[in-house]
């Protein structure tokens, strides 16, 4: 019928100009995404699944109570009913309710603003102490000499996992984030193997941490999961497991990037780490305007439980949505001068609306107000105290993780009082 003709079509699948898998976009998919929002913001992907690009269609989409992140009988997208049921534990963001609402809650308490308030002199000195390492060298690795160090050691520590241990795992978490796309299907073997790899590396690690910490539980979050588990009906040992590993991974990889990435988007803007050192209020702000700008997480996806439509597109119930959150938060509909990086942008009356970077809904990151004061931390204390920052290579080399997290940054400066070697 003519008049039902709009929502039942669907949009001609493509990449429409642009080939996301290409290092051009990986350098810089924001031009992408801005050519999408602006000709296909409701499109399909040859893989035949959906993608939004618009701030109000992706929070529309965020906060969709019929949407979840598994289809209907429980499987994953593009998993068989035998792999669904030979899988034995699931991370949280791979759940829903009512599992999603167990696990996330027996942890949620962890990660509230008052309880990651008490661990800011804890970022602190360990801030401190990193900036002390480099000051008198007037160079340093952005990425190995703080951005990795500052998270890893946090949630190493709020976990209960030997912070000495890091470097066995570091390759293994960056590795393990791949996972998250496996199962879209034509992933290189080497990338399949290397997924794999850090999976039973991170179990096998982790396996022998739980039974050594059961019977001297500690103050950690570990101790807790443990503690959930042995009393039977709120954790599966699996769970136990695959819920640890996942924490390590997400408190762990994100966040480098955040630092990492708003560092090098202060120092390509001379003026605006000018104004952040001369206002150092501003870094909530500036924290911000890095994760609008250049947050590690560009995508995240939704499975359909029922139909919804965008401009007339009408998505079906077991369909895969992926909402465009770097795309959204360059949309100039909600944002002034949306490409520009102004680190006052959130200190603005009234504040322009949040960005998606976190996510949104009933899977919103559990981390953020972990990852914000880590960030403000880190950030605030590197401007204060090192001058003239320069970066010794003006391409990003992006690192191992599926997100936009690069593998070092090295850069020049003149602490304040010092000089640069
Ligand atoms: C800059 C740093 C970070 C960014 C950009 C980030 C981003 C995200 C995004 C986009 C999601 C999915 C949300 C959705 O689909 O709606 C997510 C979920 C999650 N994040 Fe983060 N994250 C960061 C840091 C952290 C940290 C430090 C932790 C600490 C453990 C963490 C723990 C989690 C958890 C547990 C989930 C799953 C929540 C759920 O399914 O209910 N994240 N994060």
């Amino acid at each position: 019928m003519a008049e039902h003709a709009a929502t039942t079509s669907r949009p001609v699948p493509g990449w429409h100009g642009a080939v996301p898998d290409d290092p051009v976009y990986y350098e810089d998919p924001y031009p992408f995404h801005k050519a999408l929002r602006e000709s296909h913001p409701v499109s399909l992907t040859p893989d035949g699944v959906w993608r939004l690009t618009r701030y109000d269609d992706c929070q529309r989409m965020l906060r969709f109570s019929g949407a979840g992140m598994r289809l209907r009988d429980g499987r994953m997208p593009g998993q068989t009913r035998e792999e669904a049921e030979a899988e034995v534990g699931r991370f949280m963001l791979l759940t829903d309710p009512p599992d999603h609402t167990r696990l996330r809650k027996l942890v949620a308490k962890a990660f509230t603003p008052r309880s990651i308030s008490a661990w800011r002199p804890r970022i602190e000195a360990v801030t401190d102490e990193l900036l002390d390492g480099v000051a008198e060298r007037g160079e340093m690795d952005l990425v190995k000499d703080l951005a990795l160090p500052v998270p890893a050691t946090l949630i190493c520590e709020m976990l209960g996992v030997p912070v000495e241990d890091r470097d066995t795992f570091t390759e293994w978490t960056a590795d393990a984030t791949h996972g998250l796309a496996l199962r879209r299907g034509n992933a290189p073997p080497d990338l399949v193997e290397r997924v794999m790899k850090a999976g039973l590396g991170l179990a096998g690690y982790f396996n022998e941490l739980i039974a050594a910490r059961r019977g001297k539980l500690g103050d950690d979050l570990l101790s807790r999961l443990i503690e959930a588990e042995e009393e039977g009906d709120r954790l599966g040992p699996e769970e136990l497991l695959i819920q640890s590993i996942g924490l390590l991974i997400a408190g762990f990889e994100t966040t480098i990037g955040l630092i990492a990435n708003g560092l090098t988007t202060l120092i390509r803007n001379p003026g605006e780490i000018a104004r952040l050192r001369a206002e150092p209020g501003l870094i909530e702000s500036a924290t911000e305007e890095c994760l609008r700008y250049s947050g590690p997480i560009t995508w995240t996806v939704r499975v359909l439980h029922e139909p919804i439509e965008f401009d007339g597109y009408r998505m079906e119930a077991d369909e895969e949505v992926m909402v465009g959150l770097a795309a959204a938060n360059r949309d100039p509909d909600h944002f002034d001068d949306p490409e520009r990086f102004d680190v006052a942008r959130y200190a603005a009356k009234p504040a322009p609306p949040a960005h998606l970077s976190f996510g949104g809904g009933a899977h919103l990151c559990l981390g953020a107000h972990l990852a914000r004061l880590e960030t403000q931390v880190a950030i605030g204390k590197l401007v204060a105290r090192f001058d003239e920052l320069e970066l010794v290579e003006e391409k990003t080399t992006w690192g191992r993780s599926l997100f936009r997290v690069p593998g070092r940054v090295p850069v020049r400066f003149r602490a304040a009082g010092g000089s640069a070697s």
